[in-house]
């Protein structure tokens, strides 16, 4: 059984993130299929580590994102960033040990881990987005109307000729 389907009300509406986010759903669940399986479990290990070397590169991506377009909570994200990281490189740790195994309670750690962060920290990425290219739509739409006016009234004013009678003698 699957341990994470993707939605679409799990979509930031930035491409980069989430694709991102549906390679970590991957890797969770496969994750989830290989670790059960006394002969798949080494693969399981290894599935880990690419996942914890992957969160770290995806937490690297979204804070060059979010500079790049004067996110305001910049530094509260890192910090999460930090704990979320943190919290899976002790997860590694412990199912390194010979007798460890993940059971139930790490695969809703992983669920929880995934989605409370897409859905409450991500999710103001592209809120944020959205309103930063709203407002420069707007401002570049008055800007446009503005110098349509602007012309218009650099334009000479139209001569109205006015029209002479000529009186015919009789
Ligand atoms: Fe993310």
């Amino acid at each position: 059984m699957t341990l994470l389907s993707w939605r679409d009300d799990y979509r930031v509406g930035v491409p980069l993130i989430d694709t991102e986010h549906q390679y970590l759903i991957a890797l969770i669940n496969e994750f989830h299929d290989k670790h059960a399986n006394r002969i798949t479990r080494p693969l399981a290990t290894f599935v880990l580590n690419r996942l914890v070397s992957y969160a770290e590169e995806h937490f690297q991506h979204e804070e060059t994102l979010m500079l790049k377009i004067g996110f305001p909570r910049l530094a509260h994200q890192q910090k999460l960033h930090e704990q979320l990281y943190f919290s899976i490189f002790l997860l590694q740790e412990e199912l390194s040990r010979e007798d460890a195994i993940a059971d139930g309670k790490t695969m809703r750690f992983l669920r929880h881990w995934l989605l409370d962060h897409i859905l409450d920290e991500d999710m103001d990425i592209g809120d944020f987005l959205r309103r930063k290219n709203a407002k420069a739509a707007q401002a570049a739409e008055e800007e446009e109307y503005r110098q349509a006016e602007e012309k218009a009234a650099a334009q000479a004013p139209i001569k109205v000729e006015t029209a002479t009678l000529e009186v015919v003698p009789e």
